[in-house]
């Protein structure tokens, strides 16, 4: 047994403030962790007589849970940053030729590793990873995840309808879908998701057969785009008339439930809310996304009264960030055109332990709470001389939202998987 403890100034944020669920902050506290599991986590002074004998170092800045990006696309990690058009253009002009490079597995494997250091460079422990619509762009994720024992959930994409270049069948998306679950099942802390792009690349028939890949694999998520384009909502109700709306598309082909993860949802009415919150699905939030493709201004206050859970998404490369900071920094800013002001605390929650809880991981991550997974960052305040100037005489709340404004990368000292250091800022 190898333990061992960090002293530091501590902040978790394990249930959601906007439902009474308390912060966890300690000016001076102490975790400590044990073969990568959070032991404890709370004042200093209290819990080290507790533990004689076990090292303690201290770190300086402002320690809080690993980030959870629920939405990204790994192999759009080169096409971050595509000039012009929005999603479905953006799709057909930069992502469909991108993603068709991922064929080749020596490709696969590059961006793979580039993605992942991006990653924890950026304090993202945990991630629901699009890959694309290769088998072997999951073997390559997986692999470089594994070796880096992050938590990530990823699948193959089916997309049968794709362009000539992109595009599996019903058959082999199947085969493809299976086969990984069976190769990638119980290996380190990797989970699948069961990945139809959105509705209007796949069949009915591979949209039903996503929905039973669901149903036969009770480990499983489902993770595809909802409602986020409009010209994208037209073309699922022409194809879909006699649907109730988008999400009833899903629905009928049983992808509506408590493991189904939907990025997007800007365009939303209240059925579908009620529907999703009925059936216990997620929404992934993606602010740099959606302002980055015009595609709209996501509701939060909406979900919020209908209770749906919400994470956060970058949703690179249509967003425009890796870092969460950042996303939370945009997600504000939505907020205030929206007319809700989001608490830096509650934005904290949604990035942290709302997205654990989004992809059903909340008993694992997210909260630093005795008997989760060691994965955490250490926030540097001063990262930048703005930041300095800013949050020198800052009370917590104040720090913590200076952070989500004018932080990103640059504010990320360290990132920890499981205990151990996997990055650290030179
Ligand atoms: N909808 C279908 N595919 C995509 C994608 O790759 N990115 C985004 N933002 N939306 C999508
Ligand atoms: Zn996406």
């Amino acid at each position: 047994m190898t333990a061992q403890a960090y002293r530091a100034e501590l902040l978790s944020v394990p249930a959601d403030p906007a439902q009474g669920g308390t912060i966890r902050h300690y000016a001076d506290g102490l975790m400590v962790v044990e073969d990568g599991i959070v032991v404890a986590f709370g004042d200093h002074a209290d819990l080290v007589p507790r533990f004689p004998g076990v090292p303690v170092e201290r770190l300086p800045g402002l320690v809080v849970p690993g980030f959870v990006d629920t939405h990204i696309h790994y192999p759009q990690t080169d096409s971050i940053a595509a000039y012009g058009g929005q999603l479905l253009e953006w799709l057909e002009r930069h992502i469909f030729p991108a993603e068709a490079a991922f064929a080749d597995r020596a490709h696969a494997d590059e961006v793979a590793g580039y993605f992942l250091g991006e990653l924890l460079r950026n304090g993202t422990t945990s991630a629901l990873v699009f890959a694309t619509v290769h088998a072997q762009s999951v073997d390559a994720l997986f692999e470089a995840a594994l070796a880096r024992n992050m938590r990530i959930v990823s699948g193959k994409v089916l997309m049968d309808l794709g362009p000539e270049t992109l595009h599996d069948s019903v058959e082999t998306g199947r085969a493809d879908s299976e086969a990984l679950i069976a190769r990638w099942r119980g290996r380190g802390r990797l989970g699948y998701a069961v990945t139809p792009r959105f509705a209007l690349t796949s069949s009915d028939t591979q949209l039903a057969g996503a929905g039973d890949l669901v149903a036969a694999h009770p480990d499983v998520l489902m993770h595809t785009h909802l409602a986020e384009n409009m010209g994208e909502i037209a073309a699922v109700a022409n194809r879909f008339a006699t649907a109730r709306d988008y999400l009833d598309v899903y629905d009928r082909f049983g992808l509506v439930g408590p493991r189904s993860v939907f990025a997007h949802c800007v365009h939303l009415e209240d059925r579908a809310l009620a529907r999703m919150s009925e059936a216990g699905s997620s929404i992934a939030f993606c602010p740099t996304s959606n302002l980055f493709l015009g595609s709209g201004l996501f509701d939060l206050a909406a979900a919020d009264r209908h209770g749906v859970k919400v994470g956060i998404g970058t949703d690179v490369g249509a967003g425009t960030s890796f870092s969460l900071l950042a996303t939370l920094g945009e997600a504000y800013k939505i907020g205030q055109l929206r007319g809700t002001t989001l608490d830096p605390f509650r934005a904290l929650y949604l990035a942290t332990a709302g997205g654990a809880h989004a992809l059903g991981l909340a008993d694992r991550i997210g909260g630093l709470q005795p008997g989760q997974e060691a994965d955490f960052v250490l926030l540097d305040p001063a990262a930048t001389p703005l930041l300095t100037r800013r949050t020198t005489s800052a009370g917590l709340a104040e720090k913590l939202f200076a952070l989500q404004i004018l932080g990103d990368d640059r504010a990320i000292a360290r990132t920890y998987i499981a205990g151990r250091c996997a990055w650290m800022r030179r």
